[in-house]
């Protein structure tokens, strides 16, 4: 389904469209199932007084900057594989702690049946099933921002974190999307963590300057409006801009550093091309106060 192999698509409705990208200046294509259309002469990206506009980086909407010191990566680390050999067991996988690796995930998740019953308990887990300091992460973030920042998602009463886990060769991606569309992530710093096997072939792809881009020219779903590979998403699928198609960057931040973006950049379908090595993240989202 992905490059170099032969893309069939059967057009069983009208619906079925072939999102072509490129991610550092390679094609890339995949299914998405949706309607598809372009939004109003209206720039939903507010230049004034939001989290990123004292950054000189606020034309790119983007930067890779320090998220970690000293141990505190490998200790978040450790407690994620903790869950994940948690949620393994719980759905009775034999797996030896000591000696499993998260990038070897997929050799024991062969399954898309099985992924999704991972990922079913992955994506309902709470602050406090992770060893970090949320206060201290927030901080941190505020102080490069200049703006006070809290963890606490007021629309949604609760904080967001998320493990992101993409096996290789697989369709474990969301689309090119904006959250900044879902009314609780539209002031917000977006928050993204690499955690194992993350490098240039797997990382975050990012379409850089694309907040900037005004509804009309965007071709898009709407909330909850499009399907890849049987999986419909809360965000929208953004399928190509007035530019044509998307030409996006992967920053490839390295562990123990974050890539920080406006909620109104595109980013997203992080195809992870490592041929034996499972990707994952974390997402976290921080309100501006
Ligand atoms: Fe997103």
């Amino acid at each position: 389904m992905l490059k170099n192999t032969l893309v069939k698509i059967t057009y069983q409705n009208t619906r079925m469209k072939t999102c072509s990208i490129y991610i550092d200046e390679e094609a890339f294509e995949f299914n998405v199932e949706g309607d598809f259309f372009w939004g109003e002469n209206k720039l939903l990206y507010k230049k004034e007084n939001n989290v990123i506009s004292k950054m000189p980086w606020q034309k790119e909407g983007f930067k890779v900057v320090e998220a970690f010191r000293n141990e505190e990566f490998d200790i978040l680390k450790k407690s994620i594989k903790k869950i994940i050999i948690n949620a393994l067991k719980e759905n009775n996988i034999e797996i030896n702690d000591s000696s499993f690796v998260l990038e070897d995930y997929h050799k024991y998740v062969t399954t898309n049946e099985l992924h999704n019953k991972i990922i079913s308990i992955t994506r309902n887990l709470e602050i406090d099933d992770f060893d970090f300091d949320i206060d201290l992460l927030t901080k941190r973030f505020g102080d490069i921002l200049g703006y006070k920042l809290t963890s606490w998602v007021e629309e949604l009463k609760k904080t967001h974190i998320q493990i992101r886990i993409s096996r290789p060769d697989s369709l474990d991606i969301n689309p090119p999307h904006r959250d900044g569309y879902l009314s609780y992530w539209e002031d917000i710093i977006n928050v993204w963590l690499p955690i194992c096997g993350c490098n240039k072939k797997s990382s975050l792809p990012v379409l850089p300057g694309s907040h900037l881009l005004p509804e009309n020219e965007i071709l898009r779903t709407e909330n909850k409006g499009a399907k890849i590979n049987g999986n419909i998403y809360h965000v929208p699928c953004i399928l190509e801009t007035s530019n044509g198609i998307m030409s996006m960057r992967r920053p490839n931040p390295k562990e123990g550093e974050a890539l920080i973006f406006t909620p109104f950049l595109i980013h997203g379908a992080a195809i992870n091309q490592n041929k034996d090595l499972t990707r994952i993240s974390l997402e976290l989202r921080f309100p501006k106060l």
